[in-house]
């Protein structure tokens, strides 16, 4: 981090002027979002708008052409891999699929993280992942092979997944995407039960307005690489933006 350069006190992640392009295509282009100290910022879009691609610039696993991410104060883009699996520590990351190892069970799914770690013996290990699962829901599924869940089950073994190394910041990847909308709405309990009683601060990439609305606090709008909009949910749909505002309309009944 250079001297000029300095996070925005209270805000664990910010974009200054990010900007990223896959070879000929400009996806980002000096975006710049701040994301509140344990609230859930929401990103909305249209498909291939970005959205994916700035979770995975918070977490490092892509890096900006230009312009700074902080994570925790620090600007993460000029770290090596070392310095960067520090800093995601404190990120859990829900991605869309909840991409789970299918050969080892739902327990040992949760424990991976933590054994990775190898802080604790093996017993406490054990009982973390079950707390975990127990936590979302899924308490009878430790030897449950991952094969064998529904996807709203997969998706909250995902999420235990993520908590399990107790984030401080949570990204979650299209948490509605294939579920019913019961079953994407006990998603969203739980998001929120993570958000009020960890004091985690939520990253939310969603199509879903109605699952936007139900967790999150502010909402940006991202379209031909930039925020077209940003605020609360009620702002978005007031948007002087008609892109916005139908946006925020056509979705209202998913
Ligand atoms: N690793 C990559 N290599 C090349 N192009 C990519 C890569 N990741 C994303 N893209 C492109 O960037 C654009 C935005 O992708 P993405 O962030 O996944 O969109 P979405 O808003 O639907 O999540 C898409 O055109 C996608 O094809
Ligand atoms: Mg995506």
């Amino acid at each position: 981090m250079t001297a000029t350069e300095n996070a925005t006190p209270g805000a664990p992640i910010e974009l200054r002027a990010v900007s990223k392009s896959f070879g000929p295509r400009k996806v980002l282009e000096e975006c710049s979002f701040k994301v509140t100290a344990g609230t859930a910022f929401v990103l909305l879009g249209r498909s291939g708008t970005g959205k994916s691609v700035t979770l995975k610039l918070i977490c490092g696993l892509i890096k900006p052409d230009a312009g700074a991410v902080f994570v925790n104060g620090e600007d993460i883009t000029p770290l090596d891999s070392n310095a960067l699996a520090v800093t995601r520590k404190h990120l859990g990351f829900l991605f869309q699929t909840a991409a789970l190892f299918d050969s080892i069970s739902v327990g040992e799914n949760v424990a991976f993280p933590l054994r990775r770690r190898a802080e604790k013996p093996d017993p406490e290990i054990r009982n973390r992942a079950a707390e975990l699962l127990e936590s979302v829901g899924l308490g009878n599924e430790y030897d449950t092979m991952p094969s064998e869940l529904s996807g709203g089950m997969r998706k909250r073994a995902g999420l235990a997944r993520a908590l399990a190394v107790e984030p401080s910041i949570l990204l979650v990847d299209e948490p509605s995407a294939g579920l019913d909308p019961i079953t994407s709405s006990e998603i969203d309990q739980l998001l929120l039960k993570i958000k009020t009683q960890q004091k985690t601060t939520l990253v939310i990439v969603t199509h879903n307005i109605p699952s936007a609305r139900r967790v999150g606090d502010r909402f940006a709008f991202l379209d031909g690489g930039r925020l077209l909009a940003e605020g609360t949910a009620d702002e978005l749909t007031a948007s002087e933006n008609p892109l916005v505002r139908d946006f925020m309309k056509s979705q209202q009944a998913g």
